[in-house]
């Protein structure tokens, strides 16, 4: 039971304003809820204890009993309830976009659910849009507002460290107000139940000072670059993928996530496969095996040399 107090993504190690506070409310329900338990349980002990028994008219029974309903059954609810929104609803309210009393502006970022992976969009950068993919970079210090939607079905946006979570509906875009008080990477996950994948719906964020993260925008401004070595790779692409996964600079297709990064990323499949050498290749070949049912159709007509030379190029790429 203790596993959850610590680790990437224990909402019990907060690494922010809106997640401490987040902490705090679980912490005073749990001890709320613990005081209740184990008043009713040593009510109940003593019910069921042996001893003498009080003559009693019907009457003083039915209000004995009346006083326990109205008590019990009302009176302590109703105040537990107004109790936790008294709490909860301030801590709520200030993961909402709300103006800055400064009028400071606030970076946004952009966030898709699709079965099964994410996409994230900067539209602010500086120099133009920055697309990547199941990874999320934000800068530490300062508020940064998500706006989340779903591309096919809810989906659920949750970095447990940094705060709660909000549903990522199609059709409708939410916003919730995040921030990190230090350098570091979290982990995050699909919190709604998505199908058969949604376990393998893990994004990697990662929190760096202001600098870092305007530099990392800007390497992105511009296409990875590209050697002759891979033309026949790049060839292969263009042909059986193109339609659906953009590279900056080679392609634009728009149902698959962008790729023009994926050399540089930790995880393969939003978190199933870990980024090595020879990763691409294996996933391509194996990826319905490794992460059944999802959208991409598998390669089995294409020869295993074909596949590992699309892996390296893949690799390659890079900012
Ligand atoms: Cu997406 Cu669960």
């Amino acid at each position: 039971m203790l596993v959850g107090c610590s680790g990437d993504r224990s909402i019990l190690d907060p690494a922010g304003q809106a997640a401490r506070e987040v902490a705090w409310l679980w912490w005073g329900m749990l001890a709320f809820s613990t005081v209740v338990l184990v008043v009713i349980t040593a009510l109940w002990l003593y019910a069921f204890r042996g001893g003498r028994r009080v003559a009693r008219s019907s009457r003083d029974e039915q209000r004995i009993a009346r006083r326990w309903i109205i008590g019990g059954g009302l009176l302590l609810p109703g105040l537990s309830i107004v109790l936790l929104l008294a709490f909860g609803v301030p801590v709520g309210q200030r993961m909402l976009p709300l103006p800055l009393p400064d009028g400071q502006q606030v970076e946004r970022i952009e966030v898709t659910g699709h079965q099964w992976w994410w996409e994230v969009r900067y539209p602010d950068a500086e120099g133009g849009e920055v697309v990547t993919s199941n990874q999320l970079m934000m800068p530490v210090g300062e508020p940064v507002d998500f706006h989340v939607t779903g591309a096919d079905v809810i989906h659920a946006f949750w970095i447990p460290r940094l705060g709660g979570k909000i549903d990522m509906i199609p059709g409708r875009t939410n916003v919730i107000r995040l921030e990190a008080d230090a350098s570091g990477v979290f982990g995050a996950q699909c919190a709604e139940f998505c199908g058969a994948q949604h376990t393998n719906m893990q994004l990697h964020v990662e929190a760096m000072p202001r600098d870092d993260f305007n530099a990392w925008l800007a390497e992105r401004q511009a296409p990875p670059e590209q050697s002759d070595d891979h033309q026949a790779a790049r060839d292969t692409f263009v042909e059986h993928c193109a339609s659906c996964h953009r590279v900056a600079g080679v392609s634009d297709g728009q149902q698959g996530p962008d790729l023009s990064d994926i050399g540089d990323r930790v995880s393969l499949g939003a978190g199933r496969l870990a980024m090595e050498e020879g990763a691409i290749a294996h996933w391509l070949r194996h990826h319905q095996q490794l992460k059944p049912g999802n959208r991409m159709p598998s390669h089995d007509h294409l020869d295993a040399e074909t596949l590992d030379a699309l892996g390296a190029w893949l690799e390659t790429l890079s900012p």
